[in-house]
């Protein structure tokens, strides 16, 4: 195992800052201090005391600027303060949960939207934000898949480092720009049966190749922070993971940023049985490489006597401190430790750009029966039902804290926006909320369908139904809400279904009440006027799933990376045949009772284009190992309309020292299709794209054959070949 304790790049303020440090001083920067008003007081003696390095939650900027005070102008070294506070999918304007961001496969607006996050939240002081969140999430029972960028790791790793550079920008300490943190480290997402906080087994060579690279890359962004996570990885609680956070995180990546913990990750090493006591889990996380202690007290409490008795090693007291300090220096804290004009912000126009364009690329179109959509321009009377469809709060998703509520235009506002006097709108809302089952409401929504030439029906999940510890055991739509779409649909008038969710819900017989069905995720503040645009063909819905959806639970784990097996399904789902013989015909994985393909593959989206794809070719299709692949494909949109194409190449390679799966993505690209044109359409396939993680654990590429895949989603068919010498 490699060590960080090379000199790296100094910074000289920083030493000489450290060289005056007191034990209790350095352990002071040590411990990031939840703020709560309760025990304000003592945390205010213990900001004057040094005993203090970071703060999140503090309340407002000017509780921010006291204590800032206090730090440096009354703590014996004067060391700013540092403080956090998640801003996960903005801030006051609120953009799509991240899950609906990664739906958008268009990393540049994501990056959009995490430079308006930063924005407004330096414009109140905060430095420092908790995200991105980039676990690998593959169950969407685990309620924060919605905080996710999906089950790929190729696309997590895109939308996390895309965040990181929208967060920080070039210089983190521009007024408008804050430190990031990759989070949650590592493995997280694979919480047994989807329950959070739950253990996690992840074989090594999985944990290499599917849920450390996310990491990497933000590392490779310049991510200024990582934060460790909750579980047990393996049996070992990963905030206690030295092979993994000072082995492979700070020595073989070479990270130089600031490793914090989870809120109490670390005290709850003595429940997991992983330490018996404080004194013990002070010592096992300084150990592992945890610089920062989030919100509990082991390192203030323990660490300064196992320093002085020589059971903790001091060079990583150091080490741990002079990355908390350089941190501060690099976000400029030193220089300009007081935020200033702190008026509350309204979004500015841009942020409510940015926040709509990308509610309009994230949103999904999963089934269009006949052209139900879009709809006509002089479409006379629209009927909206369903309790989502003007609730300014959910439609927020889960981690919308901050978010300014009275900006928030929903669905019915939009609605009454776009079409004036020309269409009457009737909202009935049916429910009072997804969850309840009272069917006291659907006489008048029936009544108002039945009265409609087409009904907008808003149905899902409320936003606490996902995020951290709301994970759900079923994946259906709460409440009475299908019953009431049931009876919608009986009227025989058209139905067009908008859904908000944090995850992929199981559709099943939802799709069959439903001309066309849109997935929205939780939109965000201006979810409304984008999903209005996507009705009415203003735009061409463009998001693809960035996660595969199950037809039921017991399917899960599903996803499009899957490996073959020895016995690959081939016949197909038969149901279950009276008499079911004890030698199921082929002897194929699968299920008795469920086909096992998914309802909706990984990548899928429709638009209001059919999109052909053609003329595949590899470039070169013989190559010697390590070299850069060409994929040429062209792309002509058959139909009348401009739409957004999302070209996806997935690769799957033959054989392998290591089974591969039957497909992983590889590269994709976001490209405007005029109707009627053909597009010859390049991407680079990288040496990298090539390399698998082998049995010693390293990254290895082998000759042997390649299939590239070339198409709209993951069971794209237009296939070549290529062979690597
Ligand atoms: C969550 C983190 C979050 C932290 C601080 C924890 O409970 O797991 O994702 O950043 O709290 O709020």
């Amino acid at each position: 195992m490699q060590d960080d304790d090379g000199d790296g790049q100094r910074i000289p303020a920083v030493e000489a800052l450290i060289a005056r440090m007191t034990l209790e001083e350095k352990v002071g920067q040590m411990s990031q201090r939840a703020y709560f008003a309760h025990d304000r007081e003592e945390a205010l003696e213990a900001v004057r005391a040094g005993r203090v390095g970071s703060f999140l939650n503090v309340p407002d900027p000017a509780t921010r600027n006291e204590l800032q005070r206090l730090a440096v102008e009354q703590s014996r070294l004067g060391i700013p303060l540092v403080f956090g506070r998640d801003v996960i999918h903005g801030y006051r304007t609120i953009f799509p949960i991240v899950l609906g961001q990664a739906a958008s496969f268009d990393p540049e607006l994501v990056e959009a939207a995490a430079a308006v996050a930063a924005s407004e939240a330096a414009a109140v002081g905060i430095d420092w934000t908790f995200a991105p969140m980039i676990d690998v999430s593959r169950d969407p029972r685990w309620g924060r898949i919605a905080e996710s960028p999906g089950e790929d790791p190729h696309l997590t790793a895109v939308m996390g480092a895309a965040m990181v550079r929208g967060f920080q920008g070039s210089d983190p300490a521009a007024p408008d720009r804050i430190a990031a943190c990759a989070k949650h480290y590592v493995g997280y997402g694979a919480a047994e049966a989807g329950k959070d906080y739950n253990t996690t087994y992840i074989p090594d060579g999985l944990l290499h190749e599917t849920y450390l690279p996310p990491y990497r890359a933000c590392v490779e962004a310049g991510v200024l922070s990582v934060m460790t996570a909750f579980n047990d990885l393996n049996g070992v609680p990963a905030t206690g993971n030295e092979p993994l956070v000072r082995g492979v995180l700070k020595g073989e990546w070479g990270f130089r940023g600031v490793v914090v913990s989870d809120w109490a990750s670390m005290t709850e090493m003595i429940n997991h049985g992983y330490c018996a006591d404080l004194r013990a889990v002070a010592q096992t996380a300084l150990r592992a490489g945890v610089d920062l202690e989030m919100a509990t007290h082991a390192y203030r409490d323990c660490l300064p006597a196992l320093a002085e008795d020589g059971t903790a090693d001091t060079a990583r007291v150091d080490d741990a401190v002079r990355r908390v300090l350089e941190l501060k220096h690099r976000l400029g804290l030193f220089a300009r430790p007081y935020t200033t004009d702190y008026a509350p912000q309204e979004p500015t126009s841009r942020a409510l750009k940015v926040a709509k364009e990308l509610a309009l690329r994230s949103l999904v179109l999963l089934t269009n029966d006949d052209g139900a959509l879009p709809l006509s321009a002089d479409v006379e009377s629209i009927a909206v039902v369903g309790p989502l469809a003007d609730d300014p709060n959910e439609q927020l998703g889960c981690w919308a804290f901050d978010g300014i509520r009275d900006r928030t235009v929903t669905v019915v506002q939009a609605l009454r926006e776009r079409v004036g006097d020309r269409t009457t709108i009737q909202y009935v809302p049916g429910l009072t909320s997804p969850l309840d089952t009272s069917r006291a409401g659907f006489v008048e929504a029936v009544a108002a369908a039945t009265a409609a030439d087409v009904t907008i029906v808003v149905l899902g999940e409320t936003a606490d139904l996902s995020g951290e510890c709301h994970s759900r055991a079923f994946l259906d739509f709460p409440g009475a809400q299908v019953e009431l779409l049931e009876r919608l649909a009986a009227t025989g008038r058209p139905i067009v279904l908008v859904v908000f969710a944090g995850r992929p819900l199981v559709l099943g017989r939802v799709l069959e009440h439903a001309n066309a069905v849109v997935y929205a995720w939780h939109p965000g503040t201006m979810g409304g006027p984008a999903i209005v645009d996507v009705l009415f063909g203003d735009e061409s819905p463009s998001g693809r799933l960035p996660v595969t959806f199950p037809r039921a639970v017991g399917q899960i784990p599903i996803y499009h990376a899957f490996k073959n097996t020895g016995r690959p399904p081939t016949t197909g789902f038969r149901g279950i045949p009276a008499g079911t013989p004890l030698d199921p015909e082929g002897f194929e994985t699968s299920y008795l009772d469920l086909e096992v393909s998914p309802e909706f593959p990984f990548g899928f989206g429709m638009s209001y284009a059919t999109i052909k794809y053609s003329e595949l070719v590899l470039e070169p299709s013989h190559a010697p190992v390590g070299h850069p692949i060409q994929v040429h494909v062209t792309v002509e949109n058959t139909g009348t309309r401009v739409v957004d194409e999302v070209v996806q190449v997935y690769l799957r390679d033959l054989v392998g020292s290591v089974t591969r799966p039957v497909r992983e993505l590889k590269a994709f690209r976001r490209v405007r299709v005029e109707p009627g044109q053909r597009r010859r359409i390049q991407i680079e396939l990288d040496a990298t794209a090539f390399e698998f993680v082998g049995l010693d654990l390293k990254r290895v590429t082998e000759p042997g054959r390649f299939h590239v895949f070339v198409g709209g989603d993951s069971t794209a068919d237009l296939c070549a070949e290529l062979e690597l010498v």
